[in-house]
């Protein structure tokens, strides 16, 4: 187990980049797998959750040249090529491994197990294991199929229309994924846009893919899919714990080069900014079919804000983090419909209130969100990461602001999604050091 610990608050100044984007990396793997050719991946996030992926590909028979960490050329076998792996599939921490896998394993000829670790065996796998049973799906898991580990025999599926009750970029895709093993056409309605990372790189890569408003048609491919080149977005999840460094910790300023700035996840820029954030998009350009920008952001005041409805999905991963900025905001935060992050790595509402209380923070969990007055002055503290990634970094972040010594136990776990954060922040100046 490692521990950060943040000695105290200096501004951060400079210009960094971030590792690539984890929801990219992980379909980039996935999909150069059932691709025909070489698809060459660069700028990929060599973190925990994407090497899970490459274990998982690896085991199904697909041979995946590291290059060097960031480098890998995926040498595809085509939509039929996977073989019957040796053992059960190890999903390790990864939701988007576990949830894209089984849907891209559903309808194969042999079958497979996944498992992971006691946190995603928490995990709901209902939201996909329902709807692939719809379309002749043969699921069995822990409590009917709620929990892993889960166990997919060989079945034909079919086509289905599907609404989604809840906005998942995981579930849209696995079931477009077990759509393309399908006989006839699928169909899946999302209640609000959520990441369409998969549309647009499984498009790139030649499937029938088919977007029109808010549904998503998916179907078995006539030709193959074809491998591409693939340079990776910066990860703006990761940004995210920067933007909100640079907003509030006073005489700041960041450059961020390479994010990207897919408009289905700049909820937190979007956030940020209309609490009074001073952030600014800087070349933007078109990267591997995804929008990138470099970002500049500036300490400015902030206010606090309301926030619901459909752009909580835009920002579902960043919002611990924001919760850290509304701590320094004038006035009173509050985030609603945001239910999910009790099903996350953790459940985020009750971890985050519990760690933002041991700072001082004047936190309120409400069922779906929080209420948070600010501003307060942040006293330093010992904290726990709780072994989720994203609150380990939340938690640095509120520490770089407080007053006094913060100590983040169980760190180690920021290299799931952010490897090479407590660095990145020590090159823009942060006052903190790292234990084993
Ligand atoms: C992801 C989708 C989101 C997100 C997760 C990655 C993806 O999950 O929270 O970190 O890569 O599709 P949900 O689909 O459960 O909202």
């Amino acid at each position: 187990m490692t521990s950060i610990t943040i000695n105290s608050n200096h501004s951060l100044t400079g210009q960094c980049s971030i590792p690539g984007d984890k929801s990219i990396s992980h379909r980039a793997v996935m999909f150069g797998s059932i691709a025909e050719g070489k698809t060459t991946i660069t700028n990929f996030l060599d973190g925990h959750d994407c090497r899970a992926t490459v274990g998982v590909m690896r085991d199904l028979g697909v041979e995946i040249d590291v290059l060097n960490p960031t480098e890998l050329i995926v040498h595809g076998r085509g939509l039929d090529g996977l073989q019957e792996p040796n053992s059960v599939l190890d999903c390790a921490n990864s939701g988007t491994t576990m949830r894209l896998m089984t849907g891209l394993l559903a309808g194969q000829r042999f079958p497979t197990f996944l498992n992971g670790t006691a946190q995603i065996r928490r995990r709901p796998m209902g939201r996909i294991v329902n709807p692939l049973r719809g379309m002749g799906a043969d699921i069995m898991g822990r409590q009917n199929g709620n929990y892993a580990p889960l166990g997919i025999r060989p079945a034909q599926l079919r086509g289905v229309e599907y609404d989604m009750p809840v906005a998942s970029a995981q579930v849209k895709s696995c079931l477009l994924l077990a759509g393309m093993y399908a006989r006839g056409l699928t169909l899946v309605r999302e209640p609000g846009p959520t990441r369409d990372h998969t549309e647009r790189m499984l498009q790139a890569m030649g499937a029938p893919i088919e977007v029109i408003g808010n549904s998503i048609h998916s179907e078995r491919p006539s030709s193959p899919l074809r491998g591409i080149e693939i340079g990776v977005a910066g990860d703006i999840s990761s940004a995210a714990f920067l933007l909100v460094a640079g907003s509030i910790i006073p005489d700041s300023r960041l450059l961020i080069t390479g994010v990207g700035v897919n408009p289905t996840r700049v909820g937190i820029i979007d956030a940020l900014q209309e609490m009074g954030a001073q952030i600014e998009y800087r070349n933007a350009r078109v990267q591997a079919g995804e929008p990138v920008a470099d970002l500049e952001v500036r300490y400015g005041e902030l206010r606090g804000t309301t926030f619901g409805g459909s752009t909580i999905v835009t920002m579902i991963d960043e919002l611990m983090v924001l919760a850290v900025a509304a701590t320094q905001a004038h006035g009173r935060t509050i985030v609603r419909d945001a239910g999910e992050l009790r099903v996350k790595e953790t459940d985020r509402i009750a971890t985050t209130v519990t760690e933002l209380r041991k700072m001082g923070a004047k936190i309120e969990p409400t069922s779906d969100g929080f209420i948070i007055d600010g501003p307060t002055e942040l006293r330093g503290a010992p904290v726990e990461s709780q072994g989720d990634h994203r609150l380990a970094m939340a938690m640095t972040i509120a520490g770089l602001v407080a007053k006094g010594q913060t100590t983040v136990f169980g760190s180690e776990v920021t290299a799931d999604s952010f490897p090479g954060f407590e660095v990145t922040l020590q090159a823009l100046g942060g006052d903190l050091t790292v234990e084993a």
